[in-house]
């Protein structure tokens, strides 16, 4: 099989898998991440076929969503006879691209680094505030509370744990995001979308009060 058909039946694995979720971590989510992680590899000339299929296959065994043990992205590639080197270049790629508060890792490849900033730029933005507000509505969340401060610096279990409104998300992870990209270009896209996600902040916090 050609690199093209393992891409095509990639995206046809998604469309399953992610069929019936609303909460913004849909096929969409991982159809932009794969669009975003093949410009950024125009600028940092990873493997384009190891980009595509980790970009792809980042989310098919996400503990939010999916019982990892499972390994839907390992018996994919298999059922695609994707050749063994290549496997575990993807599995670990998709391994280390989640975010996990402050022990999240840096990818060890280019392709893998490419994968984690495509799918931290997909938070920020408006494609972020759209997304987040959607997955506060889908757990019930409030928008905000200014009574409940937001919690910096938190570890894997930590942040797993707690539980928070949407704007404070803003505070606890996408804020911080700007900082931990790994690519030149992921890092200029990045400060563009963080400036977007601050003025949304400031104006939200300013109608809250009355203020405009
Ligand atoms: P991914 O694994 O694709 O990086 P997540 O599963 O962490 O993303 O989150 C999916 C989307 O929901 C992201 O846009 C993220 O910012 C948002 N999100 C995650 N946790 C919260 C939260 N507590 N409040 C609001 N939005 C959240
Ligand atoms: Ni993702």
């Amino acid at each position: 099989m050609m690199a093209k058909e393992w891409i095509e039946k990639a995206i046809c694995f998604v469309k399953e898998r992610f069929a019936k979720d609303a909460s913004g971590h849909d096929a969409e989510h991982t159809f932009r991440v794969y669009r975003l992680a093949m410009k950024l590899n125009e600028k940092e000339n990873g493997d384009p076929e190891i980009v595509a299929l980790s970009s792809l296959l980042h989310d098919v065994d996400d503990r939010k969503l999916f019982d990892p043990s499972e390994e839907a992205a390992k018996r994919f590639l298999e059922s695609l006879g994707v050749p063994e080197g290549e496997k575990q270049a993807i599995l670990k790629n998709i391994e280390e691209v989640s975010f996990k508060g402050s022990d999240s890792k840096t990818p060890d490849t280019i392709e893998g680094k490419i994968v984690q900033d495509a799918d931290r730029l997909d938070a920020l933005g408006a494609i972020g505030v759209a997304r987040s507000f959607a997955y506060g509505g889908a757990h019930h969340r409030k928008l905000y509370d200014p009574k409940e401060p937001p919690i910096l610096h938190m570890d894997d279990e930590a942040y797993k744990k707690h539980e928070s409104t949407t704007i404070n998300h803003f505070y606890e992870k996408l804020l911080l995001l700007e900082g931990m990209m790994n690519t030149e270009e992921g890092k200029r896209r990045a400060k563009k979308r963080s400036e977007y996600l601050k003025s949304f902040l400031e104006e939200f916090l300013e109608e809250w009060e009355g203020k405009r």
